[in-house]
């Protein structure tokens, strides 16, 4: 078998044949005849004068093609006690009414919603009835408080918000309402409509400009699909920069559906009439590809769980999943593994399932460690596979990919680059680096379809960020190598960014809201490891000269602030007072001195540093909090 090594050379060498062809399996109105473009800064585009709509191509089409009874999602809700099957004619026609209620309200081709809904058929339909009518949808995770909510809606200015009236969590109910009104007290973009989905938990209060979703869909029209040009924008999806301001990574349908329907064959593997179930938040990008796209592009069903993988009741609600909807391929974060194995060590939950239907399990978001992948690879007597990628590319990267062609699998590396990516590692000097030696991890121009197409309103940043490091390559913002074999190891950010229960977050906005505070002179805020969630932020302070207050008071406050301010999925639950940081002599805070020290590895003291005792002083610090492993952290 050589097909993984064929379809690799083709995509590199000749793109635009490989791509062609590879567009043959989404239906198109008016087929692309330029395959692949550039824009003024020489980004890639794709199928530019092709004429498509993927709400068509995932839903419509496949009525048409005779699967309008399958499944088209399963949704079960151990928190609101609830589940349901949508069949693809069922999810056609809500969405298509809810796309006649949004067009009711002025909704158009190219305008802007932004979302702000949980686990529930209604945000998957949401989604859906913008891109029928060629609208860009802005999903915003529920976990994040007002104040991101509405830098966000400032950005996107959308026509309509949407919401559900709450978010259930394990021990709580999460009043969206609130949190909507806040953020529009706060954004100087106001939305002519908010539609809210009204759930019998927490009903919403109404306002002038707010709309009951079951009274508009009741009296809206089917609305048809709205074909637009391949590369146009299907959404605007914030992610954490090294800034306060989140970016807008902005993304086509064209080309997002062929990379899409592309990877659900040769990467999940996934025949059509087959179940995917990926445990994720539509809020994210793996939501986004492999909960709402994806699946239904390539004909599958798609399991959209609302619950945790523990708690929700228990550590076996996965595998409880798997066994009732016959799920062949399961894709979540390794953190959520971790907080199984932490429940549930020796997996006896899972006795009580037949799991037989699973061929795969794919992990992202975060890096696999190494036990968790032993625990699961020992339990399972499936493949395991850890794959690469992130916000700003849509699908994998790095990956092993069974549906195209076995690979053995190497622990700690997500294997080889996906046809189409030409991944390679530079060093410092913008040299390749060779096999086993750490650099840059880089993808070569230009990237394939589905990849992002630029930052919502900001072209400069787009290039400031990601084009503008090493010329002809865009910087994935992580570090790693290559082995012998080719094999790529993912070695971490090497910027501000941290993940944080496989959700990516950046220390630099932290920094920006802890700084915010009146009492604050400096602060660093750094990744420090956690063993359930793989990294959580800390906040190391100085106070201003004349601050007089309460240390304890002054750290609860900045807790909240964050709390407030980011939201509770921040997770940022400590913070130290301290007289000094360590710093150059040039006034660089030395952060990944402080990472070592917390995380209690040994750490060198530059020679550059300004005044060693700072240090001293810090550790002593940490020790005496408990922060991370600092006690077993020595100097050399
Ligand atoms: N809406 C509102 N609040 C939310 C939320 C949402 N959608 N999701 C999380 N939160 C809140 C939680 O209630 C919690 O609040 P608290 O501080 O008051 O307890 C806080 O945000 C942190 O949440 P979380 O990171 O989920 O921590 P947890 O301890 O509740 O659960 C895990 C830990 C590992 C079980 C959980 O993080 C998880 O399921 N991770 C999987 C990650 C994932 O799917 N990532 C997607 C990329 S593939
Ligand atoms: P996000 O954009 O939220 O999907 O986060 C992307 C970042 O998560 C990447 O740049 C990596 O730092 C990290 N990441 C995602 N998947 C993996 C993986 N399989 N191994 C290591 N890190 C990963």
């Amino acid at each position: 078998m050589n097909r993984y090594p064929v379809a690799y050379r083709q995509a590199t060498e000749e793109p635009e044949a490989f791509w062609a062809e590879q567009a043959l399996r989404v239906p198109w109105y008016t087929p692309p005849t330029q395959i692949l473009t550039y824009d003024d800064q020489q980004h890639a585009r794709w199928f530019e004068d092709g004429e498509f709509n993927i709400c068509y191509a995932a839903l419509d089409h496949h009525v048409a093609q005779g699967r309008a009874e399958q499944p088209a999602i399963y949704w079960d809700s151990p928190v609101a006690q609830a589940k349901c099957t949508l069949s693809y004619r069922e999810l056609r026609d809500q969405v298509a009414h809810f796309a006649g209620a949004l067009a009711g309200l002025g909704v158009e081709k190219g305008d802007r919603v932004v979302i702000y809904m949980p686990m529930i058929p209604e945000a998957l339909v949401a989604m859906y009835a913008c891109a029928r009518l060629g609208a860009v949808h802005s999903v915003v995770f529920g976990g994040f408080a007002a104040h991101e909510l509405a830098t966000r809606i400032e950005d996107a200015a959308p026509k309509v918000v949407v919401a559900a009236s709450c978010g259930i969590e394990v021990d709580k109910i999460v009043p969206y309402k609130p949190i909507i009104d806040q953020a529009l007290v706060q954004s100087r973009h106001q939305p002519d409509a908010c539609i809210i989905f009204q759930r019998e938990f927490q009903r919403a209060t109404m306002g002038v400009r707010d709309h009951d979703w079951n009274e508009l869909v009741a009296k809206a029209p089917f609305a048809e699909c709205v074909p637009v040009k391949g590369s146009d924008p299907l959404y605007i999806l914030y992610t954490s920069g090294t800034t306060g301001k989140p970016k807008g990574v902005m993304r086509d349908s064209a080309g997002y559906a062929v990379a899409l329907a592309y990877s659900m064959q040769t990467i999940y593997a996934m025949n059509p009439g087959e179940v995917m179930f990926t445990a994720s938040d539509v809020g994210w990008v793996v939501g986004h590809s492999y909960i709402v796209y994806g699946p239904l592009l390539r004909g599958c069903t798609s399991v959209v769980y609302e619950g945790k993988p523990v708690n929700t009741p228990d550590a076996g609600s996965f595998w409880r999943l798997i066994e009732a909807y016959r799920v062949t391929s399961f894709f979540t974060a390794p953190t959520a593994f971790r907080a199984i194995k932490k429940a549930d060590p020796d997996a006896k939950l899972l006795e009580q399932y037949d799991i037989s239907s699973l061929k795969h399990l794919y992990v992202a978001g975060e890096r696999l460690d190494a036990p968790t992948f032993h625990w699961l690879d020992d339990l399972l007597d499936v493949p395991v596979i850890d794959h690469w990628w992130q916000t700003e590319t849509g699908w994998p990267i790095v990956a092993n990919q069974p549906g195209l062609e076995e690979m053995p699998i190497k622990p700690g590396s997500a294997s080889l680059p996906v046809p189409g990516f030409n991944v390679q590692v530079l060093n410092r000097e913008g040299e390749p680096a060779a096999p086993m030696e750490q650099g840059s991890v880089v993808i070569k121009q230009p990237l394939p379809p589905g990849c992002l197409i630029g930052i919502w309103r900001d072209p400069q940043r787009f290039h400031g960020a990601y084009m503008a490091a090493f010329p002809g390559y865009y910087l994935t913002g992580d570090g790693g190598y290559f082995d012998q074999a080719g094999y790529l190891f993912i070695m971490g950010r090497t910027d501000d960014v941290i993940n944080v229960a496989g959700h990516r977050l950046s220390t630099g906005e932290m920094e920006e809201v802890v700084g915010g505070h009146p009492a604050v002179a400096e602060c660093a805020v750094i990744g420090i490891h956690d063993a359930l969630k793989g990294q959580v932020p800390i906040g190391l302070v100085i106070p201003k000269d004349d601050f007089s207050g309460d240390e304890l008071a002054l750290e609860n406050e900045l807790l909240a602030r964050v709390r407030d301010t980011i939201g509770p999925i921040a997770c940022f639950k400590q913070v130290l007072v301290v007289n000094r940081l360590p710093k150059t002599r040039s006034g660089k805070i030395l952060r990944k001195l402080l990472r070592n020290m917390a995380d209690g590895k040994t750490f060198g003291i530059p020679s550059t540093i300004d005044d060693p005792t700072s240090l001293d002083e810090v550790h002593a610090l940490m020790c005496e909090r408990d922060v991370g492993a600092a006690d077993k952290s020595a100097s050399i």
